[in-house]
């Protein structure tokens, strides 16, 4: 019966850098959401800010086009509207129709998706959504920030020091404090977009314009030397909070893991799980779990590692929203867990349904 089916609507594209990466993993959600159980709107927002309501059939990626984008001739117009009147409810403007939904899957990556202004917005309008509410959202989406609430919880991150506009360098005190090389990047960004690595402190100016590109914050970090190790952590509904096998990437020709080895060049290989002594998988796995503890996150993160030859373990990162392609890390670590990409994206949305708005 359709009216058991549980009224999902999956928000993708968005205004940050990474818009064509959530319309790839948009794309493959709407392909696997189980029909059975839900029933599947599909928003798109445009670069600009504008929702439009697609047909979901229509997201296929075409072959030929690499990087699919909503614009504004894309669908029907879409707005989020009189939250206050209108308790969970999606309104569409053109037609005054009203969109009921029971759940909102934000499948953003970066700022004005997955930084928690999006979260905010759902939570005045009463919708569950899937992931991390404002707080963590937010806190995940600054690099600088994260390392503030993980170091407190006593998780070890890499040396780092913050470039706010105007200044361009670092006073010799922080150089003699983090060494070269160095990596520099957007506070707020992702897919390693404005990510350089510095070998002389001459050329951090010319990396401090490129990740101001991204975000006027910048971080200067401490090199750090090891695999890159990620593992996935997902929230059951039963309030649950496991840790996936990991994952290690290796990247090809002695370079980073910058946009083009994550989406466009094939010198990515990954293990997973990642061949990692047993002890240290272990403390991966837990670290992973106390790194979502220590941002307050629900539902779903991803976090990433960099383990060193001696088995020391650093955390790089949170992401709140990762990749959601069949070839994404995070569900195919929860695939090598036994959990297939359908029942992960089931065990997503009842989680987020089962904790709904509020404080909590
Ligand atoms: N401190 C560091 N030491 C070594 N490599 C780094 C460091 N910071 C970033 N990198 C490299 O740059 C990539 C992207 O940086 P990251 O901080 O993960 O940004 P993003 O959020 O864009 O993924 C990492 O996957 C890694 O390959
Ligand atoms: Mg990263």
């Amino acid at each position: 019966m359709s009216t058991d089916r549980i009224r999902v609507a999956v928000l993708f594209g968005g205004r940050s850098g990474e818009h064509a990466v959530s319309c790839i993993s948009a794309a493959s959600v709407l392909k696997n959401l189980d029909r059975d159980l839900f029933d599947v709107t599909a928003i798109g927002i445009t670069r600009s800010g504008r929702w439009r309501q697609v047909d979901p059939a229509g997201l296929a990626i075409e072959p030929g086009r690499a990087l699919p984008e909503v614009t504004d001739g894309t669908g029907d117009g879409a707005a989020l509207l009189r939250v206050d009147t209108v308790p969970s409810a999606l309104t569409l403007p053109t037609t005054a129709e009203m969109l009921h939904v029971d759940v909102v899957f934000p499948l953003l990556h970066g700022p004005f998706g997955e930084d928690g202004t999006v979260q905010g917005l759902l939570e005045l309008a009463n919708l569950p959504y899937v992931g991390p509410g404002v707080l963590a959202s937010a806190a995940a989406m600054d690099k600088d920030f994260t390392k503030r609430l993980l170091a407190s919880a006593g998780l070890p991150v890499a040396p780092y020091a913050v470039l706010r506009l105007p200044d361009m360098t670092l006073s010799a005190a922080e150089r003699d404090r983090l060494g070269l090389p160095v990596f520099v990047k957007p506070a707020r960004a992702g897919s390693s977009l404005g990510v350089c690595r510095a070998d002389r402190w001459e050329d951090v100016p010319e990396a401090v314009a490129q990740a101001r590109l991204h975000d006027p914050k910048v971080l200067v970090e401490a090199a750090v030397v090891g695999r890159e190790i990620e593992c996935g952590v997902l929230e059951f509904p039963d309030g649950r909070i496991e840790a996936s096998p990991t994952a290690e990437i290796h990247v090809a020709g002695g370079r980073f893991y910058d946009f083009d080895a994550k989406y466009l060049d094939d010198v990515a290989t990954f293990d997973i799980p990642a061949q990692l002594p047993a002890g240290v998988e272990e403390r991966v796995r837990a670290m992973a779990v106390a790194a979502f503890r220590a941002l307050d996150a629900q539902g779903l993160a991803r976090v990433d590692f960099f383990v060193g030859d001696d088995g020391t373990v650093t955390v790089n990162e949170v992401n709140t929203m990762p990749g959601f392609t069949p070839i994404s890390m995070f569900p195919r670590m929860w695939g090598a867990a036994g959990l297939g990409y359908r029942e992960l994206l089931t065990v997503l949305v009842r989680t987020a349904i089962a904790r709904g708005t509020g404080l909590r």
